[in-house]
């Protein structure tokens, strides 16, 4: 007898700890099962024995890791009848609504700040056939006026303040612990909205605790680090923000929704929240594809930036374990990447052996 089984997507794998009924129809685009990746030279560059893996979120169906989240929220919205979804974004989870909206055969609404979101992700939204609302607001805008209208029209509303949403991302957690064999000594990761670190602490708390019928797999959690951009930092402010600014668009977010939950993980794992600027964000970003050829988005750098500080100063001692979540694809924001390799002058020659051998030799 084959042992086969396909890979159908999240929900059916962790079935047992997601509040899923045996008969619903499931919404997946087979999300989840992104490679766990260990950095081999950063590590080496910088002269620390630290282990680092980071969770590359962007190898999910539409680039992000809003996948987890979405394919919950669109399963449990159609299960509920819902014929229409809306959501606030900074670009990701319009493409992730977008998506599963159109696997589902149901409507998907989405405000987007005019001008602000990466070009990947409105060219996404746009292909899905999502109905994009631009605001003239940011998304601390958005959110509001989606949870005003959500109480005047009949449309499921998929942000994270949707507790399926946070059900789904919590299972990046699950898949740490069970490729790794444990939780990792420190979880860092960017925070905008605040969703995903609650998602992952819960996911942590889950997987070290006996629930129902279900064993904890281990007794250890991670210290959570959370990290934002400088202009868009409000857990390090310690109050909202009103105007977030930063090139980091995914996560130019001011006032989060999880706040209290946030705070929470920050608080019971011990953890930190520090922001960094944009140019310590792209200097990651760049440090990352160019040392271990992986590409992830702006936003995302900022988990590798805090990492990288939190070691060289010692705050993650020597010796530790780390997970960085990757949130997002590189190739979504192609505007910035292309601006930050300005420098890198592609050679235009002629279209003979003579001149391609040339361009090698005078490179090598
Ligand atoms: N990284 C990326 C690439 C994101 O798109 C987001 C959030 C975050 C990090 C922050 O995660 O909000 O759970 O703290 N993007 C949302 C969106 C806001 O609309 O796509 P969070």
């Amino acid at each position: 007898m084959s042992q086969h089984k396909r890979y159908t997507g999240l929900i059916e794998h962790y079935r047992e700890r997601l509040p899923v009924a045996r008969d619903t129809r499931v919404i997946s685009l087979c999300e989840g099962r992104t490679p766990l990746i260990r950095l081999e030279n950063i590590p080496r560059l910088i002269g620390k024995d630290v282990t680092i893996y980071v969770k590359f979120e962007g190898l999910n169906p539409t680039g992000s890791f809003k996948d987890r989240g979405m394919t919950m929220a669109v399963t449990k919205a159609v299960d509920q009848g819902s014929q229409a979804i809306i959501c606030a974004s900074t670009g990701n989870t319009s493409a992730s609504a977008a998506a599963y909206a159109v696997r589902a055969g149901i409507k998907a609404f989405v405000l987007i700040p005019d001008g602000k979101i990466a070009l990947g992700k409105l060219a996404q939204t746009l292909m899905y056939g999502a109905q994009i609302i631009q605001i003239n607001g940011n998304f601390d805008k958005g959110m509001q006026l989606v949870k005003d209208v959500a109480e005047h029209a009949p449309v499921a509303i998929v942000n994270s303040i949707n507790p399926f949403r946070i059900e789904g991302q919590k299972t990046a957690a699950f898949e740490i612990i069970d490729e790794l064999g444990d939780a990792p000594d420190y979880h860092c990761l960017p925070v905008g909205n605040a969703g995903n670190i609650t998602a992952y602490w819960k996911g942590y708390k889950e997987y070290s605790s006996d629930i129902g019928g279900l064993k904890a797999v281990t007794k250890k959690r991670p210290v959570m680090c959370g990290y934002q951009a400088a202009g868009a930092a409000p857990f390090v402010a310690r109050e909202m923000v009103d105007n977030p600014e930063t090139i980091a668009t995914a996560i130019r977010i001011g006032r989060p929704q999880s706040w209290d939950m946030a705070w929470a993980a920050q608080r019971e794992s011990e953890g930190w929240f520090e922001s960094f600027t944009d140019e310590q964000i792209l200097v990651a970003q760049k440090l990352l594809s160019q040392n271990e050829g992986i590409f992830c988005e702006p936003a995302s750098a900022a988990s590798i930036a805090g990492a990288l500080h939190d070691i060289s100063t010692g705050a993650i001692p020597e010796g530790s374990t780390i997970v960085c979540t990757l949130t997002g694809n590189g190739i979504k924001d192609p505007d910035v990447a292309i601006n930050q390799c300005k420098d890198a002058h592609p050679v235009t020659i002629d279209a003979d052996l003579y001149s391609v051998k040339k361009a090698i030799l005078d490179n090598l």
